[in-house]
């Protein structure tokens, strides 16, 4: 009897401790509204978060419904895994902004772009902010069109989260990373708001590659688009179509440049980077040299060519007689 005792007081003292001590069960628990400004930012929200919204409108003295701008609508539950989820929306917004109407001439006010906050900031140093400011600003996308092209039309005040440098699962990574670029060379209404040009169609000007759907889904655009870079992660020189890399060798060998850009997280933290260690991704066509394969396939090449040889021979023979 007193054994069970004890044995009971010992199972709940370990509960007791994993509950309060394993960090990891309690974060499994984290909702949005554990984020220090969820409360403050649902103010905002409460309009700003649906396709419709709801006001006392003082003059009629009654309550009216409307429509929201669509381009003004925020995904909340984007925004609290976004890099600045732990943000109050009005760190980057005028707090005039709290009184509805907003006053028309809010939407006059400078927003703070990424060097402001980032700039020289030792605890961003592994993103090396200073190269890719220098690299965006060298791109077709900033000789062209210069500060009216931001930073933040590529990462989404309210979405942008980092995503190559997590590691988690690559074929989301090609996703997320390819629909920032199509989210305007896919979107005529996005792509319009700095040219009158017509937006090529990427799939026609993209029809020289084979089996464009499947390279579509494993690699980036900004792999063939951008020059390569030693000292970040994401290389931002987006060059000018002539330069886009077209060669198939270029990725389908064995000193592949997608070892310098789409796997460089892999060769960072690994040291070196081979094709046939990935399970997931073990035959890049050309990326693995196997030289007994290549030994046996020369034989075959061989046996063949004799083969074809003999034959001639043997016909020739076979016809002069
Ligand atoms: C009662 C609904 C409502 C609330 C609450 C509200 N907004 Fe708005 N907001 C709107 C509407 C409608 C527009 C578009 C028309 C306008 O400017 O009045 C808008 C426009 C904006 C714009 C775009 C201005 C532009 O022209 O570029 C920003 C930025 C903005 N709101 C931020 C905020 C912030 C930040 C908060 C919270 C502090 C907030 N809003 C609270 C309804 C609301
Ligand atoms: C990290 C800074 C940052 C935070 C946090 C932020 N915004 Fe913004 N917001 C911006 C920037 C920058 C723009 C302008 C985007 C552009 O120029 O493409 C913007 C644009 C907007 C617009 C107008 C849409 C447009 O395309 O012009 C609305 C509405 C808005 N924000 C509301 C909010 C609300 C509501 C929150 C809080 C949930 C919030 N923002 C949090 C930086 C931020
Ligand atoms: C208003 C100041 C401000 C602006 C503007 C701003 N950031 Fe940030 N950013 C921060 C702060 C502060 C954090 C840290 C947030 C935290 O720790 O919760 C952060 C976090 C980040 C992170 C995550 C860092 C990490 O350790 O995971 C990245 C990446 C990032 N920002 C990129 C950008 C980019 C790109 C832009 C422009 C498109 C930008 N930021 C604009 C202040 C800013
Ligand atoms: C043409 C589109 C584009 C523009 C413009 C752009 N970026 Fe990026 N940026 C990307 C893409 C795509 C990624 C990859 C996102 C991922 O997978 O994490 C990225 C990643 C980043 C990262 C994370 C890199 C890492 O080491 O994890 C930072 C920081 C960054 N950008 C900063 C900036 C700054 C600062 C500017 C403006 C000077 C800028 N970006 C302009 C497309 C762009
Ligand atoms: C905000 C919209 C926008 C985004 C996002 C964007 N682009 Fe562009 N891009 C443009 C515009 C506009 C042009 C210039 C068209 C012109 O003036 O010739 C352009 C030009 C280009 C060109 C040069 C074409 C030529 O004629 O030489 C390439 C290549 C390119 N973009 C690739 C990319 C890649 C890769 C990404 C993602 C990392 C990206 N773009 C993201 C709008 C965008
Ligand atoms: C395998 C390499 C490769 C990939 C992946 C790739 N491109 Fe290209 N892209 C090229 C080449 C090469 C050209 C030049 C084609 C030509 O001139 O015939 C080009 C042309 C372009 C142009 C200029 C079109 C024109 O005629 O004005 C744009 C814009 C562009 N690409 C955007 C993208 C976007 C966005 C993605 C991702 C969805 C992407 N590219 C993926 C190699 C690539
Ligand atoms: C930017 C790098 C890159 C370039 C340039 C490139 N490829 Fe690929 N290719 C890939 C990747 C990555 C895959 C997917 C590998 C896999 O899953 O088998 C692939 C797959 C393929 C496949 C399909 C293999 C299968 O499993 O079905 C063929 C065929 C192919 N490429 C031919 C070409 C040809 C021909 C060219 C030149 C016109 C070319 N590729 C240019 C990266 C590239």
């Amino acid at each position: 009897m007193k054994k069970k005792k004890t044995y009971i007081i010992f199972i709940r003292s370990l509960l007791f401790f994993l509950l309060f001590f394993c960090p990891k069960l309690n974060a499994q628990e984290q909702t949005t509204n554990t984020f220090e400004y969820a409360e403050e930012n649902q103010q905002c929200l409460k309009c700003h978060g649906h396709k419709y919204y709801n006001y006392f409108n003082t003059w009629i003295e009654k309550m009216v419904r409307e429509r929201m701008n669509p381009y003004f609508v925020i995904d909340s539950a984007e925004f609290y895994q976004s890099n600045h989820r732990n943000f109050s929306c009005v760190d980057c917004h005028s707090s005039d902004y709290r009184k509805f109407p907003h006053s028309g001439e809010l939407r006059m006010e400078p927003r703070a772009g990424c060097m402001d906050c980032h700039g020289g900031d030792e605890t961003y140093a592994k993103f090396n902010f200073e190269q890719i400011d220098e690299e965006f600003r060298n791109s077709v996308h900033f000789s062209k069109y210069s500060d009216e092209f931001t930073c933040w039309m590529c990462h989404n005040p309210h979405s942008y989260k980092t995503s190559a440098r997590n590691n988690e699962n690559l074929q989301k990574t090609i996703e997320y990373d390819n629909n920032i670029c199509l989210s305007c060379h896919a979107d005529i209404s996005e792509y319009q708001l700095l040219t009158t040009l017509e937006n090529p169609n990427i799939l026609e000007t993209h029809d020289w590659l084979p089996n464009q759907v499947l390279h579509f889904k494993n690699v980036r655009c900004i792999e063939c688009h951008t020059q390569i870079s030693n000292n970040v992660l994401v290389a931002h020189n987006v060059q000018p179509k002539e330069k886009a890399v077209k060669l198939c060798t270029e990725c389908h060998s064995q000193n592949s440049i997608l070892k310098e850009t789409l796997y460089k997280y892999q060769k960072e933290i690994s040291g070196k980077f081979e094709f046939s260690q990935r399970e997931d991704f073990p035959h890049l066509i050309g990326g693995n040299r196997i030289y007994l394969l290549n030994l046996v396939s020369i034989i075959i090449f061989l046996i063949t060519l004799g083969g074809v040889g003999i034959h001639i021979i043997l016909r020739l023979i076979n016809k002069s007689t």
